[in-house]
């Protein structure tokens, strides 16, 4: 099949937000990975290196939690230290930062923190240009290689944009300032790794392995954790359960069927785990069989349905012979109008593609397992609100 379509396919970042009756802006991000060489690349993590003990190498990178729609962490580029606040991606592998020599006019970048390459002894100029597209807008720049410290950690030489414009509405109403993307290699820019394989070629974990785990309690910033080099069991429940990825690239693999009762949703269809997406975004026709099950009614392009929670049914979701239930507390989210009347949408959304988007809805109730080496993702339940000292 022609990969070079993967430029085509919206995927990543979908922000979503719900304040009175300006409900829902959902936005789809599509990248297109510059020059898509796609060259078949071998993560060769080689095991203990014969002095080295096992003293914990993984990395804890805690993250803040705005609204349930909006999970970002803190990282700092060059040297000295430059902060800035990063949504961790896994559904793109490019990072970029707002740059210092953006646009004057440019909000979302001059709301934001920015980069000064300048100012960083570590700086080493790329040369070439980028532009990310996404589904209403862009980010445009240039790249650029510089130090990415996190969670303790220093990797040298990541290769990241430097924006210089980014597209206004979306980018300027989030609170993080740039994207770190956690996507494997074939998705990245051409002649650049990407931070993962990055770290793992610079043999700074253990594994090349990093798990999420998302927090959603209301009105809590404490979002949970990502932690990169391996996995944590105090924070599932349950053995986790493994599936190959099936597209390289994506952390994509196939569910067998979705369900709502005896109702097929969807069989055999791909999907991918991403942490840039609030809601589950899924094909069209599987969008309406699903709202038709759950007795939905469709306004102002949001998906209405009651309220009373103990009616609604799981969506099951059967993954490799496991099945993953999706309950009402998870999908259904309560929105107060301003004349307090309290109504309930539902966390999905359609997209025009062809696999699913499992976004912070499905994260927040299952542990997720990312292994590069053994090209697979882990699931498994996630221990409900786990307190973390962020
Ligand atoms: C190496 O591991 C052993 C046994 O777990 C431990 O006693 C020792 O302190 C470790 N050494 C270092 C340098 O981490
Ligand atoms: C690698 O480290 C693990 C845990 O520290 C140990 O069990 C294993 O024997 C080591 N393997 C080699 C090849 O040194
Ligand atoms: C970047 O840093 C340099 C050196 O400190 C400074 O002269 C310059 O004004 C900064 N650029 C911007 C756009 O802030
Ligand atoms: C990058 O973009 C800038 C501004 O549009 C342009 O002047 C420059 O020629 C471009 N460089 C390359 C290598 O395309
Ligand atoms: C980073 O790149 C520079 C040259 O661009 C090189 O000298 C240095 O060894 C690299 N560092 C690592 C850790 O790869
Ligand atoms: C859906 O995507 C296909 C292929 O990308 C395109 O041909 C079609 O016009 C799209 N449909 C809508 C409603 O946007």
């Amino acid at each position: 099949m022609a990969r070079v379509l993967f430029c085509l396919l919206f995927v990543g970042l979908a922000v979503t937000f719900a304040s009175n009756r300006r409900l829902r802006i959902s936005l789809h991000a599509r990248e297109n990975p510059m020059g898509s060489q796609l060259s078949q690349r071998f993560l060769s993590i080689s095991t203990n290196t014969s002095s080295s003990n096992s003293t914990d190498r993984r990395i804890r990178l805690p993250l803040r939690n705005r609204n349930n729609v909006e999970y970002f962490g803190i990282v700092s580029m060059g040297t000295p230290k430059q902060m800035f606040k990063v949504m961790l991606d896994t559904g793109s592998s490019n990072t970029w930062l707002p740059s210092s020599n953006c646009a004057r006019n440019n909000w979302a970048c001059q709301n934001h923190r920015r980069y000064n390459a300048s100012r960083s002894s570590t700086h080493v100029q790329d040369g070439r240009n980028f532009t990310l597209f996404y589904g209403a807008g862009s980010v445009i720049g240039y790249l650029s290689k510089d130090t990415l410290h996190f969670g303790g950690t220093q990797l040298p030489n990541l290769t990241f944009g430097e924006a210089m414009f980014q597209y206004q509405e979306v980018f300027d109403s989030v609170i993080f300032d740039g994207i770190v993307g956690l996507g494997l290699g074939e998705r990245a820019w051409a002649n650049s790794t990407p931070f993962l394989e990055l770290l793992c070629a610079q043999q700074l974990v253990e594994e090349c392995v990093f798990s999420v785990y998302l927090r959603r309690v209301p009105g809590s910033m404490r979002g949970g954790e990502i932690m990169i080099g391996g996995i944590d069991k105090s924070r599932h429940s349950g053995s986790l359960h493994y599936v190959p990825i099936t597209e390289y690239g994506y952390w994509k693999f196939e569910i067998s069927k979705v369900s709502v009762g005896m109702e097929n949703i969807d069989m055999a269809v791909s999907a991918i785990l991403d942490t840039g997406t609030s809601n589950i975004l899924l094909p069209e026709q599987s969008f309406d069989k699903l709202h038709k099950a759950l007795g939905a009614t469709t306004d102002y392009d949001l998906t209405f349905v009651t309220c009373e929670l103990d009616v609604l049914p799981n969506i099951k979701l059967l993954i490799a012979g496991r099945t993953f239930p999706i309950t009402p507390r998870d999908y259904v989210k309560e929105v107060l109008l301003e004349d307090n009347i309290k109504v309930c949408i539902t966390r999905f959304s359609p997209i025009n593609l062809s696999f699913w988007i499992l976004g912070d809805v499905f994260l927040g109730r299952y542990y997720t397992v990312y292994d590069a080496t053994e090209k697979r993702i882990g699931l498994a339940r996630a221990v409900p609100d786990v307190a973390i000292a962020a």
